[in-house]
């Protein structure tokens, strides 16, 4: 009899140890095709955002696990519990908002026209898009902006990397991205060029679901003590991310 006591209080603790010790870990969903806040090298996933969740991770006392998913399934994931955070250089948009909450702002952007040098397309800002094909992200805000251009023939692409690559082969005459990948991509291929835009500044934040919000006041708290100590600068600095 104390036997099968004993047998079921280990059970039972050990349940209890896995099921503690398994909320202790976060999965953290993000897009690895967005340099050089997510992107893979040498296998690996890497980047500021990254380095910016594990220094979150290190503070707020949680495992951090990455799930690289395709950027217009994160948010869905999100709600149905299989991520518990979002970090992939993702805006926080009103529209997003209305599903999810959002930490505070980690970087400013905005929407940049990358172009093939050796098309002559004649584009030079926004307006000159109508008429035009151009390449976009699915679920990107890009591909949001350049939608709601009238006239526009918008070709949605799975990643970057594909959107990038018919720009390449001259399918599209342009690519809306984001800045900081657009200039990346643009370094890395010598036949590509970014336009500078007056294009609205974009805030990218870390998303959750709307019922977390001890973890979102957790994850602003680690993120204020990164940029009070020093380490947030020295993220961008190394990623090149740092602006003036
Ligand atoms: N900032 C844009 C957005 O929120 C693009 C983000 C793409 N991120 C990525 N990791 N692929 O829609």
């Amino acid at each position: 009899m104390k036997k099968i006591v004993w047998k079921l209080l280990l059970t039972a603790g050990l349940l209890f140890g896995a099921l503690t010790f398994s909320a202790q870990k976060l999965y953290v969903g993000t897009n690895a095709e967005f340099e050089p806040f997510e992107y893979l090298k040498d296998g690996e996933i890497t980047g500021f955002d990254m380095e910016l969740i594990a220094e979150i991770g290190k503070i707020i006392g949680k495992e951090i696990e990455i799930k690289n998913i395709a950027f217009d399934g994160l948010l869905p994931a999100l709600q149905t519990k299989k991520l518990d955070i979002v970090i992939a250089g993702m805006t926080a948009t009103d529209e997003r908002k209305k599903s999810v909450n959002f930490s505070d702002t980690y970087y400013l952007a905005k929407q940049l026209i990358v172009l093939n040098k050796e098309a002559n397309t004649g584009i030079k800002t926004f307006d000159d898009l109508p008429g035009k094909t151009v390449g976009v992200v699915l679920g990107y805000t890009g591909d949001i902006a350049v939608s709601e251009i009238k006239g526009v023939n918008v070709i949605r692409y799975n990643g970057t990397g594909e959107a990038i690559m018919a720009l390449k082969a001259k399918k599209v005459d342009a690519v809306v991205l984001d800045s900081e990948p657009a200039v990346k991509y643009a370094g890395q291929n010598p036949e590509l060029i970014t336009l500078e835009t007056d294009a609205a500044k974009e805030e990218y934040a870390i998303a959750f679901r709307k019922e977390d919000t001890e973890l979102l006041k957790a994850v602003n708290g680690a993120l204020k003590t990164l940029q009070d100590n020093g380490t947030y600068r020295k993220l961008l600095e190394k990623y090149g991310l740092v602006k003036e």
